[in-house]
C-alpha cells in the first residue's frame, strides 16, 4: 500500500492544504479552538450519520468531534475530500450552513468537522488512515 508523507509545519489556525491521495483530494485542516469548541458541542443524537467514518478508531465508533479529529487537542482534521453524495468536491474554509464545507453539486453542507449535517449526502465526510509521524508531518495510508 502506498503511503505519502505531508509537511503541515506552514499551515497555520483556521486554513487547511489539499493534497492528492490515492487519486483523491485530501483535507488537511488546522481548526481553531473556537471551531473544536463548536463541534465538541454538536449533540452526537442530532447528527445524520451518527458513525465517524474514521479507520483510525474502527470501524462503528460514534461521530463525536474527538473520534473525528486526528490528535487529542482536535486541532487537526483530516478527510476525504469526496462528497457522499455522488463523489463531487465540497469546498472547505467555513463554507456552508455549518461552518464547515458545502457541496455545490446538489447542497450538501457539512460542519465544521466533515459530518454531514443537512442535503443528500448520506454519511460523513470519510477519513484516510493517517497519523503524526512526527510534530510537523502526517502520512496517510
Ligand atoms: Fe455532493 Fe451530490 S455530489 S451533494
Amino acid at each position: 500500500l502506498s503511503t505519502i508523507r505531508v509537511d503541515i509545519s506552514t499551515l497555520q489556525p483556521g486554513t487547511q492544504l489539499t493534497v492528492k491521495y490515492l487519486g483523491k483530494p485530501v483535507f488537511i485542516r488546522r481548526r481553531t479552538a473556537e471551531e473544536i469548541a463548536a463541534e465538541q458541542d454538536v449533540d452526537v443524537d442530532s447528527l445524520i450519520d451518527p458513525i465517524a467514518r474514521n479507520p483510525n478508531v474502527g470501524g462503528d465508533a460514534p461521530a463525536t468531534d474527538a473520534n473525528r479529529a486526528l490528535d487529542a487537542d482536535g486541532e487537526w482534521l483530516v478527510q476525504i475530500g469526496v462528497c457522499t453524495h455522488l463523489g463531487c468536491v465540497p469546498i472547505g474554509d467555513g463554507a456552508g450552513d455549518y461552518s464547515g464545507w458545502f457541496c455545490p453539486c446538489h447542497g450538501s453542507h457539512y460542519d465544521g468537522a466533515g459530518r454531514i449535517r443537512k442535503g443528500p449526502a448520506p454519511e460523513n465526510l470519510h477519513i484516510p488512515v493517517a497519523e503524526f509521524v512526527d510534530e510537523t508531518t502526517i502520512k496517510l495510508g
